[in-house]
């Protein structure tokens, strides 16, 4: 259904100083970091492309390109998106999300899906996060569950923000739109590792629909959330 690739920030001493390695970036990528001034943006653009290159390499066949031909770009919209020296755009879509100490690519194994993928660490968050964001169904539940409360806070927000993703949206959407039950149905071919959720779109145009069945699984990596939504 998807692969993906999640790294941390210890595998990578450079990352310290928000420097790039010797034989990791592209010349483009080059230029974009030269324009980043601060030190918490260029470790998590770091590391999300350190993620993104390990997952296009593994699904690059036997002989993958160096990290060096591997570009991850953004499009206007903010959506990532693979070059591949000498071969143009990389065929499948990539979804990135990073955090100070990991990153995470995921892509479908289906050219044609769409893929969003979002990491949050489970820890308190301020009130207002989830008045703001959540329905009031999803705000109650996370009330009501005492000491899972921080994972369950963790878990709606990382899949509004995956699905939310998969639209090629960001935040430009009211994330109330986007209703998630941790309840999801199993289904025969959940990868393994990875528990379903059930997530709605109710948001109204200008937002895209939904190509096809969505399907939202997630997962807890030490004190992260991992969640990858794919439709199509
Ligand atoms: C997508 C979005 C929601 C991600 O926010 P985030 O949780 O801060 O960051 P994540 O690390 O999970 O994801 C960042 C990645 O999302 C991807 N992304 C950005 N815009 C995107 C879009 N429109 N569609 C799909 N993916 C997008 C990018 O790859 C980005 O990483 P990169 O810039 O290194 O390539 C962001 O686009 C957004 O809308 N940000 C608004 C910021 C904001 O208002 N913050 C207030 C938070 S309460």
């Amino acid at each position: 259904m998807f692969r993906h690739v999640l790294v941390r920030a210890s595998e990578y001493p450079w990352l310290d100083s928000g420097q790039a390695w010797p034989g990791f970036l592209s010349p483009r990528e080059e230029a974009i970091l030269a324009g980043m001034e601060f030190l918490p943006r260029r470790r998590k653009w770091l590391l999300g492309r350190a993620a993104a290159k390990r997952l296009v390499r593994a699904m690059s066949g036997p002989q993958p390109v160096a990290e060096t031909g591997i570009s991850v770009l953004n499009r206007s919209s903010g959506e990532p998106f693979v070059l591949v020296e000498g071969r143009g755009e990389w065929e499948f879509p990539i979804s990135v999300s990073h955090r100070s100490e990991v990153g995470l690519a995921a892509a479908p194994e289906d050219r044609g899906a769409r893929i969003g993928a979002d990491i949050e660490t489970v820890e308190p968050r301020d009130p207002a996060l989830v008045r703001q964001f959540f329905t009031s169904g999803e705000a109650e539940l996370a009330a009501s569950s005492g000491e899972a409360g921080d994972e369950v806070v963790a878990r709606i927000w990382s899949a509004k923000e995956a699905v939310l993703k998969l639209l090629g949206l960001g935040l430009r959407l009211d994330t109330r739109g986007i209703v998630v039950d941790l309840r999801g149905e199993p289904f025969l071919e959940c990868p393994a590792g990875w528990r379903p959720l059930a997530v709605k779109v109710c948001v109204e145009a200008p937002a895209p629909p939904v190509p096809g069945l969505l399907r939202v699984l997630w997962r807890r990596e030490a004190n992260h959330v991992l969640t990858v939504a794919v439709a199509g």
